[in-house]
């Protein structure tokens, strides 16, 4: 709903959108931010209402708290309008956000594609939890080609997996690409679009089902953990909401509506960050000790041409590839001499982070060589000259490193 009950929906760019989004209008008594509502039971005026709302549980119905409130669904609101999507449902992490929709779209028995880059837990989740229930998975190369993948295609599957860029690796995916194979098997295409945010627009593209882990940009301040799951039909909500249901997603709104306020400002945030991590990215690009940097909207890096021609705008995650003159060791002791960088996973925070990556990854389609051993960087809120100037002094331990 907009703030002034107009439709914000079409019309307005993505800043105006988070600003107006999920908002109540005049109806709060006149408050700009809609209410924290908490609650378990929700009280019906008579049994008839009972019965009447409990035949609306797809809807944002206000039946029983697990079933959401109107915290949680004006922040629903707002993800799917930034995803471009007609329906949103929040669950507990960016975990869940990955791993529900994977529940509700594979049966047992059934068949599921996933990029060889994808997040850790996700492999893990596939590796134990689906194959536990009945359900493979093939890893593919991130940069497969569509003979490629339509070979890996089997009568039994069901789902094609996407992560584009990986989020430690940086591998762009050529989403409509795997759009058409999926479509042209009966399979469903699911994202990953955490590191896209809006920047990349998932159902424009041939996705069918769009995770976010709020917990990074939106959040924004590295203080909780949200997950969100977007899908553009009536038949995927549909099965999407019943899974959620069924498993008792559930996430507290005190989460959500700091994920609000976090949302009002991700605009600025995210137009910073990026300029910023362009900025530390093109930095570490003259730098004799580096090999190569892995930020796709570079000019000239890995996976330029997809994003130029898919995104409109990138986040400040990044990976750099050290030249294999040094060692793993070297690239640890540098980011353990780093002042104003976090050790530390997660991402999209105020505050800078660094991360080796080489020896933290697993991988089994034979992907994720760079020829040097690797760090991911997250660029913050900080001054860039100030992160540089870190940054100088890191490089010269790596360079003072015992061969
Ligand atoms: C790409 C990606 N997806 C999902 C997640 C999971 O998010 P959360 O930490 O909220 O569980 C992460 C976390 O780092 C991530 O990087």
């Amino acid at each position: 709903m907009a703030s002034k009950d107009a439709s914000t929906r079409k019309e307005h760019g993505f800043a105006t959108r988070l600003s107006h989004g999920g908002r109540a209008g005049t109806h709060i008594h006149g408050f700009v931010n809609p209410p924290l509502l908490r609650g378990s039971t929700v009280l019906y005026p008579s049994v008839a209402d009972r019965i009447a709302f409990g035949k609306k549980r797809m809807e944002q119905e206000l039946i029983y708290g697990v079933m959401g409130s109107p915290t949680h669904h004006a922040l629903e609101d707002v993800i799917a309008e930034i995803e471009g999507g007609t329906r949103c449902q929040i669950v507990s992490s960016g975990l869940a956000a990955v791993t529900t929709p994977l529940l509700a779209f594979l049966d047992a028995g059934d068949h599921c594609l996933m990029p060889d880059s994808v997040y850790g837990p996700a492999r893990s989740f596939c590796d134990l939890m689906l194959k536990r229930l009945g359900i493979s998975t093939t890893y593919y190369r991130p940069d497969i080609d569509e003979g490629g993948l339509a070979a890996l295609i089997r009568p039994n599957t069901k789902v094609v997996y996407a992560e584009s860029p990986g989020s430690h690796t940086f591998e762009m995916q050529d989403v409509p690409m795997l759009a058409r194979v999926a479509h042209a098997h009966g399979a469903k295409l699911l994202m990953d679009n955490t590191w896209g945010i809006h920047f990349f627009q998932p159902f424009r593209h041939g996705v069918d089902v769009s995770i976010q882990a709020l917990t990074k940009y939106v959040v924004g301040h590295s203080d909780v953990l949200l997950g969100s799951v977007t899908t553009n039909s009536d038949a995927d909500w549909e099965r999407l909401r019943g899974t959620a249901l069924a498993l008792g997603q559930y996430a507290s709104p005190d989460d959500c509506w700091l994920a609000l306020r976090g949302a009002r400002t991700m605009g600025v945030r995210l137009d910073r960050q990026m300029r910023s991590g362009l900025e530390v990215a093109s930095w570490f690009r003259q730098r004799p000790e580096v090999r190569q940097v892995l930020h796709p909207a570079l000019p000239g890096a890995p996976g330029h041409e997809i994003w130029k021609r898919d995104f409109t705008g990138a986040c400040s995650l990044f990976g750099v590839v050290f030249d294999p003159r040094f060692s793993v060791e070297a690239t640890q002791a540098m980011v353990d001499s780093l002042t104003l960088f976090g050790i530390g996973a997660s991402w999209g925070g105020y505050e800078s982070l660094a991360l080796p990556t080489t020896g933290f990854i697993t991988r089994t389609a034979g992907s994720g060589d760079f020829g040097g051993p690797a760090c991911r960087f997250h660029i913050g809120l900080e001054e860039p000259a100030d992160l540089i100037a870190d940054l100088e002094r890191g490089l010269a331990v790596l360079r003072d490193y015992p061969r």
